[in-house]
Formats: structure tokens, sequence, C-alpha cells
């Protein structure tokens, strides 16, 4: 049973009005003075929203069971005073020296048995009872001593569960493992099965024999190495049901959520599955500074937020004003980049712009870590940039609750990324998401909005449907994307797909098991490239990393290989499905390879851009449930570009005319 099932709290945007916006205020890092000059500067910048005391265990229970809560009182009642709703943190993301001194077997153990240890932060493994008892001790007395407060809006759950450590190998996380397998599997045998442990003698007696796959003279069991990820993704989501268990008696209306890390960067996590337990959708995205496409990347991270969010809105909950202080090189953003990021994350569905941090520490790690407050104080690029959006989000405050239109689906499951990564495969080239966001850019530079959905959730209404790499899928999760081509879509699925089932056994029969009747193909054997090496195909483009001997079986073959000993072997098929189409991509192509492909996928599938504008222009829209449509247009170039579209340009208050100046957005209330 899920939470939600359980009960269902108020929705947190009944509590706040417009766009929200905000960021991490950590004000037990400052003097009283400090913290009342706060005040006078979130008033100026329009502040409304603020997750407060994250990191802040250590100060409210200086010593076990003696409570301090006098400055987070005063806080309280301070942003209480100038209407300023609070995402109040449970302080459970760094345990307090005296809890570590105590009871040490509460830090989390590596797979080569490194303990890691306190000093820093996220020092805990979630399966320590121990651990989980004092968290939810502190989470209660927060919860009873603030649960009427009126700044009380939101409960922040621990902070990025799963970031810095997402696997932990500890004699009580073994324990967990193995009651966690004992549930999934029920009999040891069915375990073994399910692993294929006839293989290099590996079979267990019982439940007991299981370890965690730490480290070993060869490669490991697949099945437990799959497992042991799912695990661990689920031993982070109880932990947070317990502390939720412990807000919902307490503080029933009050909704609970945690910051996920949604990205290209993040894979331990099941995004997809812990959702059904948060009851909003809050992410936490930073930018790459050295990725010349950054603004794509970040798209890719919101569309993906918003797929994980069903498509609800959801909460930016942390991204920075200008550089980070954790890359190697920590660049500042570029004049206007964080307005355009701020207000792509809205165009991509988010309701609240958020950032780490309100003021800039001036001791501790993240002292070079930008802020909303910067160490320059108000006379900053920085704190001007950041009123300028506190002004701009009040504006957009129309858009709120209105849903992103997209008729493209990816298909995008974390457990196939899992499983189609782990070692042993044809080609350590074939990575998850290389493919994925080949497609997703090209989709990006077109202005072509794109969902990102789980393969066994809905697919009606798009009209074109990416399948990439997705290297193991369920029976339930094949039917599904077979049901949207013969609904009429046009489903594309790539090479090394549907390979496997959940328990990634191989489906015999000829490759790619899963979506091979759908596909009209069979695939012999795989031929990945050497790397470095290239192919030409039939058409003239060029492709890499992977190859293989495909037999049409009522595809018709769109592309050819070109090369021995593949010459005239399909590399890109059709096949006709009811109302849609099933195409097979047997490699993987380069730009020009996407570029054609796409092109003539658009076509067939009747998918379109958001609107007709120059190049460089990052589209979307969102439509609100009475019929409004918001178009947004962020203009990546350094020039003027022009965007079809016709309203009042929400920014200025102005009739749009057409144009989107040189790193600037427009939102334009459409006609
Ligand atoms: C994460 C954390 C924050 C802060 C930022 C810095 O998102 O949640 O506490 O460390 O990174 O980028």
């Amino acid at each position: 049973m899920t939470l939600q099932e359980t009960s269902s709290p108020a929705s947190v945007w009944n509590n706040i009005e417009g766009i929200a916006f905000g960021g991490d205020y950590n004000p037990e890092q400052w003097p009283v003075s400090v913290r009342l000059e706060d005040l006078e500067l979130m008033k100026e910048a329009g502040v409304s929203f603020l997750s407060v005391g994250i990191f802040s265990w250590a100060l409210l229970e200086p010593a076990e069971g003696t409570y301090d809560f006098a400055w987070l009182d005063e806080v309280m009642d301070n942003l209480a005073g100038i209407g300023v709703k609070v995402a109040l943190a449970t302080a459970t993301a760094a345990p307090p020296a005296w809890l570590v001194r105590k009871h040490p077997e509460i830090l989390p153990v590596t797979a080569d048995g490194t303990v890691l240890g306190p000093g820093s932060r996220r020092h805990y493994t979630p399966s320590s009872a121990v651990y989980r008892r004092y968290a939810t001790g502190i989470t209660r007395k927060l919860a009873e001593r603030y649960k009427d407060h009126p700044a009380l809006a939101l409960w922040h759950v621990d902070n990025e569960l799963g970031c810095h450590v997402s696997e932990f190998y500890g004699e009580e996380d073994a324990a967990a493992f193995r009651s966690w397998l004992k549930r999934r599997y029920g009999t040891i045998d069915a375990l073994n099965a399910s692993w294929g442990t006839a293989f290099w003698s590996q079979n267990y007696g019982s439940f007991d024999e299981i370890l965690p796959p730490a480290v070993a003279p060869s490669t490991l069991n697949p099945g437990q190495q799959l497992d042991f990820q799912r695990f661990n993704s689920w031993a982070l989501m109880d932990y947070y049901r317990e502390l939720v268990a412990v807000l919902r008696e307490v503080t029933p209306g009050v909704p609970c959520t945690t910051n996920l890390m949604a990205s290209s960067a993040t894979k331990s996590m099941d995004y997809f599955d812990w959702a059904k337990d948060l009851d909003v959708i809050a992410n936490d995205h930073y930018l790459v500074a050295a990725d010349p496409e950054r603004q794509i990347e970040l798209a890719f991270s919101a569309d993906l937020t918003r797929g994980i969010a069903g498509g609800d809105p959801w909460i930016l909950m942390e991204h920075s004003t200008s550089a980070v202080n954790w890359q190697p090189r920590n660049q500042p953003k570029m004049p206007g980049e964080m307005l355009r990021n701020s207000l792509a994350h809205l165009a991509r569905g988010a309701d609240a712009v958020m950032f780490f941090q309100w003021r800039q520490s001036f001791a501790g790690s993240e002292k070079f870590h930008s802020a909303m407050v910067p160490h320059g104080g108000r006379d900053t690029r920085v704190w001007r940039e950041v009123v300028d959006l506190g002004a701009a989000l009040k504006r957009l405050a129309p858009v709120r609750g209105s849903r992103v239109e997209s008729r493209v689906a990816i298909v995008f499951d974390y457990e196939a990324w899992w499983a189609g990564e782990i070692d042993s495969k044809p080609s350590v080239d074939v990575k998850y998401l290389d493919l994925l966001r080949a497609f997703h850019r090209q989709l990006f530079l077109r202005g072509v909005s794109v969902d990102m959905v789980h393969p066994s959730a809905s697919l009606e209404g798009y009209d074109l449907v990416l399948v990439c790499t997705l290297y193991s899928v369920t029976d339930e999760a094949a039917a599904n994307i077979a049901a949207a081509a013969s609904a009429g879509a046009t489903v594309l699925v790539s090479y090394f797909s549907g390979i496997a089932d959940e328990k990634d056994h191989v489906r015999l029969g000829g490759y790619p098991g899963a979506f091979r009747d759908l596909l009209g193909v069979r695939v012999e054997e795989f031929h990945p490239l050497l790397a470095g090496t290239q192919l030409k195909l039939s058409d003239g483009t060029i492709s890499s990393v992977w190859s293989e001997h495909v037999h049409l079986a009522g595809a018709e073959a769109l592309q050819t290989f070109t090369e021995y000993p593949l010459e005239g072997v399909p590399s890109l098929t059709k096949r006709s499905v009811g109302a849609g189409a099933a195409w097979y991509l047997a490699t993987f192509p380069d730009r020009e390879g996407i570029e054609s492909i796409v092109d003539q996928l658009l076509e067939e599938s009747g998918a379109a851009p958001v609107a007709a504008a120059d190049p460089g222009v990052e589209l979307t829209r969102r439509r609100s449930d009475d019929g409004r449509s918001f178009l947004f247009a962020i203009n990546h170039s350094r020039s003027s570009a022009l965007v079809q579209a016709s309203g009042v340009e929400l920014l200025s208050g102005e009739r749009f005319e057409g144009s989107v100046p040189a790193g600037g957005v427009v939102v334009v209330a459409e006609d």
C-alpha cells in the first residue's frame, strides 16, 4: 500500500499564491541582525516560499533529548509575519555528532567495506533501526511544535535521498536486503529461479546465505545486482515513508515531499516508483557549466520531472543563481541565464522556482556556491537578477496550474537503465541515455514538446512514441507499447530494446523478443562496433556503437548497412500496424542520421513543433483547464529571433510583436 492510499493531505498549492519563489533558507548560519535584514530583502525580491532547517538537527537537538527551538520559532514567526510559506525540513539529512558517537552503527558502508564517517552530511544508512528511531524522534518533535504554525505549508522530508551514497553494504543493510528478498520471492527456490543461480554454482539453500553484491573475483550475478539496485531504491523510500507516517499522524493535513535529483546524472533511484508516495513532486537541478548545450540537459531533466509528476505541476526545489562549487571549474551563469533557466523549468511544468540557497554562506564547504543574496550583497548582478526574476514570476501567475502539451512520448524506465548497464553486455558503449537523449535533443532543437512516460503508463493521445535501448521490459509494458501503434501512433523501437524480461532473463527465439512481432523483424546476432569505428548506411549517413544481423519478418527495410559482413542487412525498418506503424532502428546514427529519422517520424506521425520560430529558440506551450494557452519562447542565441505567435506577452504586458531579443524570454498568453 502506498501512503497516498492511506490518507490525502491538502494540496501544497492551496497554500501558495501564484508561482512560488524562494529557496533553501539556512538562518542558523547567521546572527539575528542578518536574519532581520533577510526579511527586508525577501520582501524586496518577492520571496514567497522557503525550505527551512534542512541541516539543523545538531542545533535543534544539541544533546540527546535536549531541544532548542527558540531560533526556529523566531524564524518561523518572522517568515509568517511577511507572508512567506515554509517547506519545513525534518532536519534529518545530517545526523548530529553525539548520535554518531553513541551509535556508530548508523554510518553507511560502501561495497569495499569502508565506513563513511561524519564531518560532512548524509552519514547514515536508511536501513538502520537506530537511525530511524532518532530520525522519527526529531521529526515528531518538529511536527508537534509547528503543527499549527501559519507558515507551515509543506514537509521537506530529509534532503536529496540517495545523494552522495545510494548503495548500502553494512550488516543491517544485508539483513534488510534478505528480508526484502523474502517478501519479493517467498521461497528460496523462486529466488534461485529468478537469479538463474544454476549458473556458476550460485544456488542458495536459504535466504540467510545471501549477501549484498559487494566485491568478488569476477562479475556478480546480474539478478542479484538488479535486485540490490531495486532494494536500495526501496530502502531509501521506506525510510521516507517511516518519517512521513509520523508527519501524517501529527499533521494529517500537511503535504509531504522530498527533493529528487531527476537528471541525466542520477540513475540509482526509481523516481517513477517513488512518485506514488510524494504528495507533490519536487526536483533539484544543476547545470553542468562545461556543457555547451546545458539548456538541453535542463530541458531533459525538467521533462523527466514532469513525467515523474504524471504531468501535474511540480516544484523546482533547488537550482543555482550562478556558479556551483562542486564542479572542477565553477563558471558563473551568463547574464540572463538564470532567468532563462528558471522560465525553462516553468515552461516545462514547474509552478515553483527555488534556489539553493537564499544567502551565500561565509563558512563551510559551500561558501563559494552562489545564492540569491551573494557575498557582495545587494549591489551585484546576481541580486538584481533575483529581484527581476521575482517580479517576472509575479507577472506569470496566470500560468499556474496549466499543463504542458506534448504529442510525443519518450518511454523512460529506471529499471531498464539499471538492467541494461549491468556488466557483461555485448558492448560497454550502449548507455541507456545516449540514443534517448540524442532524440530528445533533436526534438528540443525543433521546438517539439516531449513527455517522458513510464513504459506501463498510458500512451493514449501520443502521435509519436520513442522506445530507446529499453533493454528490459515486462510483458504488460511491451503490450502497452504495441497497443499505442495499433491505436495509430508511430512507434520507434531501437536496438537493444525488449531483450530481457524484468528478471533479466533473455527472451528467446530471436531478438528483440518483446517487440519482435510488433516490429516484424528478427535479429539473429549482435555486431557491436569496436571503439572509434563507424559504419556507412545506404542513405549516406553514418552510424556507430551498434549493428546487428536483422531479418525482415513482416517489416520493410527503409535503410541498410553497407559494410562487410552486413551488406544489405536492414538498419532501419517499418511495419504498418493497425492505424499506426512500428519502426525499428538497428544502429546508433550520427547527428544527420538522427535528424533525417526524426524528419521522417514527424512527417508520418503529424507531431509538430509548438510554433514556427527561428533556430535557437526553445518552445513549449502550457494549457489551462479553461482553454487558455501560454507559449513560452526562450531565445538561447545571441541574436534576436522571430517566433510566430499572437497574444499578450505576460512579462511586458504588451502585445507580442513577433521577436524575442537575444538571450530573452517571452511568455505569450495566446489569443
Ligand atoms: C544539493 C543539496 C544542497 C546543496 C546543493 C549545492 O542540491 O540539496 O544542500 O548542497 O546541492 O549545489
